[in-house]
Parts: structure tokens; C-alpha cells; sequence
């Protein structure tokens, strides 16, 4: 039961996280993070490429993602489980690039463009590996690299869980931003590490 419902809150999030960028498109550019920035920014062309690019195939990265991680399912679609898996790396790696690009116009500055900055290394070096040892026969590794690529690309789930809490403990939204762009991800791979020991 208590394991139905994990996979159950597990997906969840990783669909309705997934599909919360389509919202920059059905509203006008006065919304979420676009709010901060200038209107130089705003109008150019490659920032425009980065931000939606990342946004779009982030979010396809997160929501094929999870699924992936179902042992029994896995098992009776292993064609399936190649194909999404193929979604998934190219997602990341368009994603992942652009995500380099963007954090050098973060909201709060260095510490935050340190943060995604460092995040997006691990996310595009996990998953590459991942792809890597695959090709080699290598599956041990390869599981073992894709959870700690997946566990990074839930950093998008957990840091907007932890955002509002920043912010009521902060009281000041730059200065949770700045925490959760190292807090969104580090325990994550944490967590991925214990996970990954017992493989
Ligand atoms: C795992 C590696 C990721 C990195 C390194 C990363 C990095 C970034 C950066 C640098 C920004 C701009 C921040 C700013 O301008 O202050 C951003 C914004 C954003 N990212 Fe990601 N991101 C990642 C994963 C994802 C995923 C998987 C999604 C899927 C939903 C996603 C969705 C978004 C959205 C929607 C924004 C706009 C801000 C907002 O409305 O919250 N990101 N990301």
C-alpha cells in the first residue's frame, strides 16, 4: 500500500511539474520568474531560445522520466523503455545546454547561477554516462548513473516544494532563491547515493 501510494505521489509530481512550464505560454510574459527580468533580457533572442527550449524539454525530460524506474514495467516494455529512454537523453541534453546558458541571467546572481550552473554539469555528465555505459553492456552502471541523472531533474519538483517554505522562513523571496538553487538538488543526490549503494 505504502509503496502504491509513493509511486503513485512519485508520478504525480513528475507529470504536473512537467507540464507546469506550458503555463509561460498560455499566459503573457508578466509571470513566474520573467518577472525579474529587464526588458532587454526580454527581447533577446538567444536568452528567448535558452528559456523555452530549457522549460519545454525539462519538462518532457521529467514527465517520461519516472516511469523508466518501474522494474516490473520495464521488464515487459523493454523496446518501450528504449524509446522514451531516447526521449529522455535528448530532452536532457537540449534542456541540460540551455539550462548552462539561462543560469547566467539568474534571479539573485552568482550564488543561484553557482547552483544551476553546477546542477546542470551533474545533470548533462549523469546522464551522458549513463548513455555511455549502456552502449558499453554496462547496465549496473547505467542504472546507477540514471538515478542520480533523474534524482538532479526532480530538483525541479523539489525545489518548488521548497521555495514557498524559504520564503515563509526568510521572509525575503532572493534569499530563498539563492538557498534553493543549491537546496533543490544536493539531498537529492544524496538521497541518490543510498539508493544507488544497494544496486
Ligand atoms: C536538472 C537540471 C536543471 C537545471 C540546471 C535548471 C536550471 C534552470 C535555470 C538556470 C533557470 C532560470 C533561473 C533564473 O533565471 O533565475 C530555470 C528556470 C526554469 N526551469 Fe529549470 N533547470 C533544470 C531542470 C528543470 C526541469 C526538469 C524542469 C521541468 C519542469 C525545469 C523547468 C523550469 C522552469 C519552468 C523555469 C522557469 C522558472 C519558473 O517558472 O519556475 N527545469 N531552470
Amino acid at each position: 500500500m505504502v509503496r502504491k501510494i509513493s509511486w503513485f505521489l512519485f508520478g504525480f509530481f513528475a507529470v504536473a511539474i512537467g507540464l507546469y512550464p506550458l503555463i509561460y505560454f498560455f499566459v503573457d510574459r508578466t509571470f513566474g520568474l520573467l518577472i525579474h527580468k529587464s526588458d532587454t533580457l526580454l527581447a533577446n533572442t538567444a536568452y528567448n531560445i535558452g528559456f523555452y527550449g530549457h522549460i519545454v524539454l525539462g519538462g518532457l525530460a521529467l514527465m517520461v522520466g519516472w516511469i523508466q524506474f518501474h522494474t516490473s514495467w520495464r521488464q515487459r516494455h523493454l523496446k518501450r523503455h528504449r524509446q522514451i529512454g531516447m526521449i529522455y537523453m535528448i530532452s536532457v541534453l537540449i534542456s541540460g545546454l540551455c539550462s548552462l546558458y539561462i543560469a547566467h541571467f539568474s534571479t539573485g546572481g552568482m550564488i543561484t547561477a553557482l547552483g544551476f550552473i553546477s546542477l546542470g554539469v551533474v545533470w548533462l555528465l549523469t546522464t551522458g554516462g549513463a548513455f555511455y555505459f549502456v552502449r558499453q553492456g554496462n547496465i549496473r552502471m547505467h542504472e546507477k548513473l540514471m538515478i542520480y541523472s533523474y534524482a538532479g531533474c526532480f530538483g525541479a519538483v523539489t525545489l518548488r516544494i521548497w521555495l514557498p517554505i524559504l520564503i515563509g522562513v526568510t521572509g525575503d523571496f532572493i534569499t530563498a532563491y539563492q538557498i534553493v538553487a543549491w537546496l533543490a538538488w544536493v539531498p537529492n543526490l544524496i538521497v541518490a547515493y543510498f539508493i544507488t549503494r544497494r544496486i
